[in-house]
């Protein structure tokens, strides 16, 4: 173990691995053979498909891919455009959460917030929804929460102005956790700048003060969640939205660690023992990642993801992800995936 480290396998709730519809980009073989790679043993699925996973059939379909193909434990988002609500009941046996766009992003599922109370009432109260609300509609998003007792979840803070307005919402006591994503955390404006359509994702890139003020607040962060958003080099030229996160994501954060801006507990309240407790997946401690802390440069060649691409290709950082043991199993070793498709858990089947 020399040189080695060891982790909890690490938990990412916020994924968008294409399957079914736009396989040409991501499936679930790959993504969760990037999952694996990256030191995530257990990822949650977007609806956001090229068909929303808004019917009960969708998600039935979307389960029975799953175990053909994951090798990753595996959990599903459900969604909902407003007129769906007599599906809940059912959806909810096999979703994680239920997740709400009210910005536009990919596919385009555009929530009219008039819907959230009665989406708020109907959604299983001790099962989260998820928010996807940007500067534009955070207030509406905050003021949702008032006198909610259900948990709601808001992704991918970007910067101060999100991050302030939930904290002033923690602290009135409303049901609220909020999860910020690498690339919010390690690239800023300027970044953007230079790389051009890979540096385009939603919410946008901010300046670097705001970067620091995320740094500055992770008391307040529940949790990172990549937002792996994985388009084709095509797709992104023609201003898809969206970036790879899931083979980076603790690399990098391995890389704050070593630079004093972050404690590994810290690393591991963020991408396991809280994400857990908010989504309610299980957990046990045979199922962990070893971690060789020997250099390395993230390279697009080297990625699992179907996309091939990363933003921080080029990226010095200081460990790799060497093995990964799944409920006592060795499920992936030294760049290789052993575990057989299908043969991973999933998430609420019932
Ligand atoms: C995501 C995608 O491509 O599915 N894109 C993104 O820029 N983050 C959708 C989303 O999470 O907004
Ligand atoms: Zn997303």
């Amino acid at each position: 173990m020399a040189n080695k480290i060891k982790l909890p396998g690490l938990i990412d709730v916020h994924v968008h691995l294409r399957d079914p519809g736009q396989t040409h980009k991501e499936d679930l073989l790959t993504g969760t053979s990037a999952a694996l790679a990256g030191g995530f043993t257990c990822v949650v699925d977007m609806p956001n498909n090229a068909e929303p996973i808004t019917t009960v059939e969708r998600m039935k379909a979307k389960h029975a891919l799953a175990k053909q193909k994951a090798v990753s434990d595996i959990g599903f988002h459900y969604g909902s455009l407003g007129d769906n609500l007599d599906t809940f009941e059912e959806a909810a046996k096999y979703s994680v959460g239920l997740k709400l766009y009210l910005n536009n992003t990919t596919g385009g599922y555009m929530l009219d917030p008039a819907y959230l109370k009665k989406i708020y009432a109907a959604w299983p109260q001790d099962k989260v929804v998820l928010l996807h609300a940007e500067e534009d509609f955070i207030d509406v998003a905050i003021e949702s929460l008032e006198g909610l007792k259900r948990p709601v979840h808001i992704c991918h803070m970007p910067n101060r102005e999100v991050l302030d307005k939930i904290i002033g919402a923690k602290k009135q006591g409303l049901p609220v956790t909020c999860g910020v994503t690498p690339h919010h955390l390690f690239l800023n404006e300027k970044d953007a700048d230079k790389l051009g359509v890979y540096g385009q994702m939603k919410p946008s890139l901010k300046p670097q003060s705001d970067v620091d003020y995320l740094w500055e607040n992770l008391d307040w962060i529940d949790l990172f969640e990549s937002d792996h958003a994985p388009h084709t080099h095509e797709e992104k030229k023609e201003g898809a939205f969206g970036v790879p996160g899931l083979e980076t994501t603790l690399p990098l954060l391995l890389k704050a660690e070593v630079e004093g801006k972050i404690t590994r507990s810290q690393i591991i309240d963020k991408c396991f023992t809280t994400p857990a407790r908010v989504f309610g997946i299980p957990t046990d401690e045979d199922t962990y990642v070893e971690v060789d802390m020997t250099p390395y440069t993230i390279k697009n060649k080297d990625l699992k993801t179907k996309c091939g691409w990363s933003p921080f290709d080029g990226v010095e950082v200081p460990g790799k992800v060497s093995k990964v043991v799944l409920r006592g199993e060795t499920v992936y070793e030294n760049g290789e995936i052993i575990a057989t498709p299908g043969s991973s858990r999933l998430l609420s089947e019932k």
